[in-house]
């Protein structure tokens, strides 16, 4: 039998960490760390419904490659789900992720909140949360979410300004991260469940009725190539954006298929 001794590899992690602390809620095993450079890098071995957080991250990371600034005071978790299906599901699993996360924060009393794809979760114009679903093992995925809460990412690099924004902007009291912590797990293992069990097509449905109006949208596909610009018309059975060119044909882009996505209008 394939295993991995969780003891092990949370040993092997505290190599270059301190301060891990281990709780179990909700069929979850939690680990916090005060600092890690990746909480998506240090779940990569564990098993599934295991969850690695931290306080601060040094070298958080972003879709392609970015970094994403993790300074005290947001939610940085990363989570290991099983995911025995293979490639051809990957291009929704964040879609699906912040489907959930949108509910979740709506819930929480963030209404203004939507998904914009194919990973952000945005208030307005600004970045509240990111999705960053890896691949590590064959069986699993790891399913990393940062939400800016009470930090100001824009303390760190002042370029963020204006295009950040955090759940303390908006709700008179949120969550301390643990309890976060906790309605987020529930949010994916209800999302896994979802998944598993109707498929994708539920959920990509209920994500088309509630994008907001047709968008003009630039994305930046490989470089060296000019922006594709286009309406932005949802999203397909498989998760992939759909756009209508100004020569009115109808393209749709896999996620890593764009670099960048920009709402023009
Ligand atoms: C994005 O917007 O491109 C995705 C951002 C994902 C950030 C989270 S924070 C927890 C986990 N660890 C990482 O290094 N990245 C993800």
């Amino acid at each position: 039998m394939n295993t991995i001794c969780p003891e092990t590899k949370i040993r092997d992690a505290s190599l270059a960490v301190t301060g891990a602390e281990t709780t179990f809620v909700d069929g979850w095993s939690i680990h916090t760390f005060e600092q890690l450079p990746s909480t998506n890098s240090v779940a990569a071995p564990f098993p599934a419904w295991s969850a690695v957080r931290a306080r601060v991250q040094t070298a958080g990371r972003g879709r392609t490659g970015r970094a994403w600034v993790s300074n005290r005071g947001g939610l940085w978790l990363s989570a290991v789900l099983p995911c025995p299906a293979e490639e051809s599901v990957w291009p929704f699993l964040p879609l699906a992720v912040g489907w959930g996360l949108q509910r979740c924060f709506r819930h929480l009393g963030l209404h203004g909140v939507r998904l914009r794809w194919p990973n952000d979760l945005m208030v307005g114009r600004q970045k509240l949360a990111g999705i960053l679903v890896e691949r590590f093992n064959p069986g699993c995925i790891v399913v990393g979410v940062g939400v800016n809460v009470f930090n100001f990412p824009e303390a760190v690099r002042t370029d963020l300004g204006g295009f950040v924004t955090r759940l303390a902007d908006h709700l008179d009291q949120p969550d301390n991260l643990e309890i976060l912590t906790r309605k987020i797990l529930r949010v994916l293992r209800n999302t896994h469940d979802e998944l598993w069990c109707r498929g994708f097509r539920p959920i990509a449905a209920e994500l088309n009725s509630t994008w907001l109006e047709p968008q003009k949208v630039r994305l930046l596909t490989q470089p060296d190539v000019p922006p594709v610009v286009g309406q932005f018309l949802g999203i397909d059975a498989e998760g992939r954006l759909r756009v209508r060119g100004d020569d009115h044909a109808v393209t749709a882009f896999d996620a890593n298929q764009v670099s960048l996505l920009t709402e023009i209008e």
